[in-house]
């Protein structure tokens, strides 16, 4: 058993205190970036300020022969890109890690957390089955930031992509207050759960429900009548234990990638149904999903302007009042707040955005 007081005492002699409450950076998009190919890494520096989080990949997606040269080039670009991490501008610096069962994570943790650790904002950590995979990460990174002589802790982001991780994913929350947050990993979840897809992320055309076949005039099912179907959502109930796991324990939840990069209606339809559900970003695997993921995941104006208009008629925000014929109470004021929360926090950051929300003149 381990104590409360426990719980916030460094885990290494010299490493950071824990925080005691996780920081609502914005983070709609989570660009991810392969820090070897020197193509995408001369883009960088542009790409600073134009997104919320640029992410260095050092996992999947990155060829075997090519993990020496991904972790390098993240440490030049750590090393040499001004004003990119949370201490010094708007962009966060983040990094996806090797899996704890791959050959390059120990190489991938001992060498960014002394070269890069005091710029990294989060690192990702992927295929996370439980909490013995967190309190693992937890230590090594007290030791390495202590030795290092870090003075802010890292904070860790778990890639939900195990039937065990599904399983277990109040405790991946819980355990430990580096915990900043979770993503979805649709792909290899699909895989380790045996379903019948071969895609990453989205929805497919054969998860659907059909309406009921219309009778005759004797009463027999007519089955071969034309019949709408409605395709249905695969990640709803992965989404949604997520997104209250992560309410539960202070951390954001996260929609993944969406691999059908041309499908960009599709795109912004999934994202949007993960934004609804409470979810905070989603990743960018492609400079166009910044713009649909930041469209999405900033409250509309016009859900603005009427938020604003329930919290300047609720008053103390006790009560009912009736506003366009529908009743607003303790709870509808809650739901606003957070709406007006969100568009705050993100017009601090997104001059565009301020200048919108700023033009809502309320009146209740
Ligand atoms: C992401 O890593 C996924 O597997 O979907
Ligand atoms: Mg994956």
């Amino acid at each position: 058993m381990r104590t409360a007081k426990d719980f916030f005492a460094p885990l290494a002699v010299g490493a950071p205190a824990p925080l005691r409450e996780m920081p609502a950076r914005p983070s709609r998009a989570i660009h991810f970036f392969d820090p070897g190919n020197e193509k995408m890494a001369a883009k960088v520096p542009a790409m600073v300020g134009t997104t919320d989080v640029l992410l260095g990949n050092l996992e999947d997606a990155v060829k075997a022969e090519n993990k020496e040269k991904a972790r390098n080039g993240l440490v030049k670009i750590g090393q040499e890109v001004a004003n990119l991490g949370s201490a010094s501008g708007p962009t966060q610096f983040w990094t996806r890690i090797n899996s704890l069962d791959s050959p390059w994570v120990l190489d991938d943790l001992t060498t960014l957390v002394p070269a890069i650790g005091d710029k990294l904002d989060v690192i990702m950590v992927p295929k996370v089955q439980g909490a013995e995979d967190i309190h693992y990460i937890d230590r090594i990174l007290a030791q390495l930031e202590a030795k290092a002589g870090i003075t802010k802790p890292l904070q860790v982001h778990a890639i939900l992509e195990t039937a065990r991780g599904v399983a277990n994913v109040e405790e991946i929350c819980a355990a430990s207050p580096r915990m900043q947050g979770l993503s979805l990993g649709p792909a290899d979840l699909a895989a380790d759960r045996r379903m019948k897809t071969t895609r990453v992320g989205g929805g497919h055309p054969g998860y659907l429900v059909r309406e009921d076949a219309p009778r005759d005039a004797e009463g027999n099912s007519q089955i071969d009548a034309p019949r709408p179907t409605y395709q249905q959502d695969l990640w709803h109930y992965t989404i949604a234990r997520m997104v209250d796991a992560c309410a539960m324990h202070g951390i954001f939840p996260y929609y993944g990638p969406f691999g059908d990069i041309a499908d960009v209606v599709g795109c912004e339809d999934q994202f949007r149904n993960a934004f609804l559900l409470g979810c905070v970003g989603a990743w960018s695997l492609h400079p166009k999903q910044i713009a649909i993921a930041n469209k999405v995941f900033s409250p509309s104006v016009e859900d603005v302007t009427h938020a604003r208009r329930v919290i300047a008629a609720m008053g103390d925000g006790t009560g009912a009042v009736m506003l366009d014929g529908k009743m607003e109470d303790d709870a509808s004021v809650k739901q606003c707040k957070v709406m007006v929360a969100l568009a705050e926090e993100l017009a601090a950051i997104d001059p565009e955005l301020k200048k919108q929300y700023d033009a809502i003149s309320v009146e209740a």
